[in-house]
């Protein structure tokens, strides 16, 4: 049964737990009919509770889509129906250990060897190939119908996909339609090797990278250019004795020093050239792009342990505080014979690191990223609100890399906002032009709304909310095209 009463999970963030349809969504303004397609969103949702109150990255799969067409909005959620997912309810109880343990499950999971048996797909969805995929780094991603989001099932690339294990964030080359991804630990948990490829437009494996990590630890996300494969990684350690003895698979440690890898695209694994540095958290990344034989890398990285709450240090000391992240500009320099990167501090204020540009010019140079921080100066009405003064992400800005500017957006003084993600506007192929979207928590009233804003005019405030009647939260998203993906059904209910 469910006993989610040990659970710190509580208030705006306690589970849900069921799926949803919502035909034409209340909404507040106008939505902007030139808006097509989809905004689909992956987290993490309790089926069961975790086994320990310090996991989360275990949670099952949860996708989300916020379906556009003709003004009009429509949203379905549902449980990414994983082997993890099914062998739970089959059980009716949390059979799963510590996240990516399999040394720490129920002794009833078999073949625990194979990450397909243990993936929960709860980070990232993408779009490409014609198919939609949840994603989580720990194993394959599953693939899920673009209209009912309902799980057809793990997806390895027509057999060409051969890592035991996926990419949290891979990228897509807008210029070739490629998808570059990866996976760390590619051959079993704490192995050192990591396997990088190229998916073409059709969905086809075209390339195979093979290479090996200094020390394994975290890889969430990459960066990419038209020459090259940008890895961010360290200050997390694992081993497999520390699994067997059913501690978490990550430590932190704070003693570390990070690394970057910087693979050519038309090389070979062999041809890969670290880079180190001090301790540095790399969770998200902006972008990345080739200036000669230098790479510049832009990104809200952290100095310490994010995932603080999570994940404990190797020598015992206190987890850490909340670190937000700042956004960072490193150069790697590749014809230098030094191993170091340099690194500059673009804005001394603190931001979410769950950044995101305008994915048409990723790998390509780029002026603006988006992200959201926390304004303590902008009002938050507690009476309605509860305790979040000062924890609530209440602005969206938009910082300009090139004059240093921001555009900022605030959603109000009873919200919170999750990561954002940008539409072009219909027609446009300029840089930034379009909208800013994302979904907000509004406590007082305790359900979601998705913000529509003019992403060339923050300030302005929203253009349109669509409002649920629930709460809804999620970790990422990406927008959808209409012409990226077989939509068929839902069209019909949005007619006219
Ligand atoms: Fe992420």
């Amino acid at each position: 049964m469910a006993d989610f009463s040990a659970q710190n999970r509580r208030g705006f963030n306690a589970p849900t737990r069921f799926e949803a349809t919502v035909y034409d969504c209340e909404t507040v303004g106008q939505v902007p009919t030139d808006i097509a397609g989809a905004f689909v969103r992956v987290g993490g949702e309790y089926l069961y509770p975790s086994k320990y109150k310090d996991d989360g990255p275990s949670s099952d799969g949860y996708i989300s889509s916020f379906r556009f067409k003709n003004g009009r909005v429509n949203y379905v959620g549902k449980w990414v129906k994983t082997t993890h997912f099914k062998n739970n309810l089959a059980a009716h109880r949390q059979l799963y250990g510590y996240y990516r343990n399999p040394w720490d499950d129920d002794p009833s999971v078999t073949d625990v060897a194979n990450p397909q048996k243990r993936g929960v797909a709860n980070t990232a969805p993408i779009a490409h190939g014609g198919k939609l995929f949840a994603l989580k780094e720990d194993g394959p991603p599953f693939e899920v119908h673009p209209d009912t989001l309902e799980t057809i099932g793990p997806w390895d690339f027509h057999g060409k996909y051969k890592s035991q294990t996926f990419t949290a964030h891979p990228k897509i080359d807008p210029v070739s339609g490629e998808m570059i991804c990866y996976g760390y630990e590619a051959t079993g948990p704490a192995s050192k090797d990591l396997w990088v490829y190229s998916v073409d437009k059709k969905g086809h494996v075209s390339h195979e990278w093979r290479a090996t990590v200094p020390y394994v630890s975290m890889m969430h996300d990459m960066a990419l250019t038209q020459k090259h494969i940008i890895f961010p990684s360290g200050g997390y350690v694992t081993s497999i004795e520390q699994m067997k003895a059913h501690k978490n698979h990550w430590f932190w440690d704070p003693h570390k020093g990070s690394y970057i890898g910087v693979l050519p695209r038309d090389g070979d694994g062999k041809d890969m050239r670290w880079f180190f540095g001090p301790k540095r958290c790399f969770m998200h990344t902006f972008n990345a792009r080739t200036e000669g034989n230098k790479v510049i890398l832009e990104a809200p990285f952290f100095d310490d342990n994010f995932l603080f709450s999570m994940l404990p240090t190797t020598d015992g000391s206190a987890y850490g505080k909340m670190d937000r992240a700042k956004i960072r500009r490193y150069v790697l320099d590749l014809d230098s014979k030094s191993d170091q990167w340099s690194e500059e501090i673009l804005w001394p204020m603190q931001v979410s690191d769950l950044g995101r540009i305008d994915t048409r010019y990723i790998t390509l140079p780029n002026r603006y990223g988006f992200t959201g921080y926390i304004d303590p100066e902008k009002p938050f009405d507690e009476k309605r609100g509860g305790n979040m003064r000062g924890r609530a992400t209440n602005i969206y800005a938009r910082f300009d890399f090139r004059d240093r500017k921001l555009d900022n957006y605030f959603v109000g003084d009873v919200h919170s906002l999750g990561e954002c993600c940008f539409v072009p506007r219909r027609g446009s192929t300029e840089e930034g032009d379009g909208y800013l979207i994302g979904v907000a928590s509004n406590f007082a009233e305790m359900r979601s709304e998705l913000i529509i804003a003019d992403a060339r005019n923050l300030a302005a405030g929203d253009i349109a909310r669509v409002l649920l009647p629930f709460r809804a939260g999620a970790l990422h998203g990406v927008w959808v095209e209409e012409k990226e993906l077989p939509f068929g059904a839902v069209n019909q209910t949005m007619k006219g």
